[in-house]
């Protein structure tokens, strides 16, 4: 049965729990390739991006080729997109091709809907318009897991550009699912609204840092405002993290960030790098994450 890895909605707690467990399986076996290297032999994974991406795509490639797997990169700019290709029927061609998985990366927030009825091999979303970016969502799970061992209870401070955020969608989804809160802060008019009985709060940003036991910072994703004039250093004082914001954390409180991130706008250039920052972590931990979808993914949605 094909199997689509499209929103964490979807999941129950225990199969994401597995996931996580998956993820984390490959992470501690990071150093031994050749226990994992067969699971995906003789699978093509399609990476297809619509979209420009860093750690999403090479992230899905080195997963597959850490399983086994070979990938092919479609790169729509140098392809008959240019001639009027649409998204189904490049997709319909890489399957008729014999590619075994697709992940795709798209600006439209709806555009897995009438595709994953028609598709006969697994979509895995890899970040669609502004609505979820689950595999993001499972990497920042896997995150905080390792950090505190219990999702429950935690207090994850989100700060940025939310309602363009398909990084905040997915972990929203996560905060009521496995009742985490998370506690949105940011210019006014890129918050969604608070919704207290799905563990969703508004705090001004000060304020949030001193509860957060982890704080994710992210950027104002300009490719998605019509007309939104940004002063870099006007947003940087009032909601960007700097050295000094640091003193209002908890001691044991992490700073995470989806990447990319604009070095002294949303966060102060020293703060990437700082003992409690787990943002390269993090980003490493989307490989594992990746690979632990690919496989559920090849397996027809079991581990
Ligand atoms: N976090 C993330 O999706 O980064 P990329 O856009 O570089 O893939």
């Amino acid at each position: 049965m094909i199997k689509h890895f499209l929103s964490l909605a979807s999941f129950s707690n225990s199969d994401i729990s597995s996931l996580i467990q998956r993820a984390q399986f490959f992470y501690e076996h990071k150093n031994q390739p050749d226990k994992v290297h067969h699971l995906l032999k003789h699978k093509i994974i399609a990476n297809v991006f619509y979209e420009p991406s860093t750690r999403t795509r090479c992230s899905f490639e080195i997963a597959a080729k850490r399983l086994g797997g070979e990938v092919v990169n479609f790169v729509p700019e140098n392809s008959s997109v240019k001639k009027g290709e649409t998204v189904y029927d490049t997709l319909k061609s890489l399957e008729s091709l014999g590619v075994n998985a697709i992940t795709l990366r798209h600006s439209d927030d709806y555009v897995f809907e009438e595709l994953q009825s028609k598709a006969q091999l697994p979509l895995i979303n890899a970040g669609a318009g502004k609505h979820e970016h689950p595999s993001q969502g499972l990497l920042d799970l896997l995150t905080l897991t390792q950090e505190f061992q219990n999702l429950e209870g935690l207090k994850v401070a989100v700060c940025g550009d939310i309602k363009h955020s398909r990084v905040a969608g997915s972990l929203m989804i996560a905060a009521k699912k496995f009742n985490f809160k998370v506690i949105l802060s940011g210019p006014t008019e890129l918050l969604v609204p608070a919704d207290e009985k799905n563990n969703i709060a508004h705090l001004p940003f000060d304020e949030a840092l001193t509860q957060a036991d982890a704080v994710m910072m992210l950027r104002i994703q300009l490719e998605r405002h019509e007309s939104l004039e940004l002063n870099p250093k006007t947003y940087h004082t009032q909601f960007g993290l700097t050295v000094e914001r640091l003193k209002a954390l908890k001691k044991h409180a992490i700073i995470m960030h989806p990447g990319p991130f604009n070095r002294g706008v949303e966060i102060a250039d020293e703060v990437v790098e700082h003992a409690q920052s787990r943002i390269f972590k993090q980003m490493g931990n989307g490989v594992y994450a990746r690979m632990a979808i690919l496989e559920w993914a090849m397996n027809g949605g079991k581990q």
